[in-house]
């Protein structure tokens, strides 16, 4: 059966305590949705605690967005996904491209991460996307075929993973692929996980992230194999979110 689509926002590194109030917007708007469509909102990590008691028996579910490969250990600063699972995180973004380029996090350590997310009970949603010059070098689909082949463990299913293809070139900038470009990557995606997972990898979902707005929803979130979103910038707005997640409706 076909999962239902998923709207997840990326906060980054924004929102303080008061910011519960933009998710109490988010939780009374998403009433509405949620038998649509899942939510999922990834604050800081030092919002999650309290944003996941928060949104308990809300439909909306909270994530976390990163993971060290590691449970626990001498790693001063990292975050690892037991201790998200234990804030009450349900999932976590891993191979986010401010994570690649600005960390220098190698597919390998994606892949670790993400079976870490898998150890501790969480969905991995595994970010791939190639950057402008690869793009101009027609160097698109082979990036992605390597991210997901090197990124990906093996072992995924339909409910432990989620892709988010994201240009990197789209990421807050305001620009974004035209809707054709989007069917072929995800089709491209799509055909490579089936080929891999064969059943479950047909059943996940691939979202489209990088510069989605209200305005630009519709045209990107009905394009074959896009199940949904992940949001950024719009995140932060409870009134953008939900009109994004209101495509769903
Ligand atoms: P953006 O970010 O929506 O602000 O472009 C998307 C992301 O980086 O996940």
């Amino acid at each position: 059966m076909a999962l239902a689509p998923l709207v997840a926002g990326n906060w980054k590194m924004n929102g303080l305590a008061a910011s519960i109030s933009e998710l109490d917007r988010i939780i009374a708007g998403g009433r509405a949705l949620t038998n649509k469509l899942e939510l999922l909102v990834c604050p800081p990590a030092t919002l999650v605690p309290a944003f996941a008691a928060r949104a308990r028996d809300s439909g909306v579910r909270i994530g976390g967005q990163d993971c060290h490969w590691e449970d626990s250990g001498a790693f001063t600063g990292d975050i690892s996904a037991p201790m998200l699972a234990d804030a009450g995180a349900r999932a976590v973004i891993v191979g986010h491209s401010e994570r690649r380029l600005g960390h220098q996090e190698s597919d390998e350590q994606v892949r670790s991460k993400a079976q870490a997310a898998w150890r501790a009970g969480l969905t991995a949603i595994v970010c791939i996307g190639e950057t402008e010059f690869e793009r101009h070098a027609g160097a698109t689909l082979s990036r992605l075929e390597r991210q997901l082949g090197e990124s990906v463990p093996d072992g995924a299913k339909a409910d432990n993973l989620v892709i988010a293809y994201e240009p990197v070139w789209a990421i807050g900038t305001g620009r974004t692929p035209t809707p054709a470009d989007v069917a072929e990557v995800h089709g491209f995606i799509r055909k490579r996980l089936h080929i891999r997972f064969g059943s479950e990898g047909h059943a996940v979902r691939i979202l489209y992230g990088g510069s989605v707005k209200p305005s630009n929803c519709a045209e990107i979130l009905t394009v074959d194999n896009v199940g949904g979103a992940l949001v950024g910038g719009a995140s932060l707005k409870a009134e953008d979110f939900l009109g994004i997640a209101g495509t769903y409706r």
